[in-house]
């Protein structure tokens, strides 16, 4: 089994994003990580859901391990940078962080 290169967790919680938005972001990137060949090998993606990362607000929020990028507001069209820019090409989307943990 190949390690994880990195982890991603998505706030599917119902405060951050009251109209669900967060939930549609965790099966859309399914399909990302699968379209972009990031579910094996050197790049694999961890994919997480959670209840709440205790921000509660301005969601849906994508926190991106290691390098505890919190990316905040994520619409269907900023998951798919995400996932491209930051997870495949390893360039975070600095316009879109709100938060960097440690940072
Ligand atoms: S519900 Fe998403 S951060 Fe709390």
């Amino acid at each position: 089994m190949d390690a994880y290169r990195r982890h991603v967790l998505v706030c599917t919680g119902n405060y951050c994003s009251p109209d669900r938005q967060g939930r549609v972001l965790y099966s859309q990137l399914a399909a990302l990580l699968q379209r972009e060949n990031l579910l094996f090998g050197p790049e694999r993606v961890k994919r997480s859901e959670t209840p709440c990362l205790g921000v509660c607000a301005g969601g849906p929020i994508v926190a991106v391990y290691p390098e505890g990028i919190w990316y905040g507001g994520v619409t269907p069209a900023l998951l798919e940078r995400i996932v491209v820019e930051h997870l495949r090409d390893g360039q975070i989307i600095d316009e879109a962080v709100f938060h960097r943990l440690g940072g």
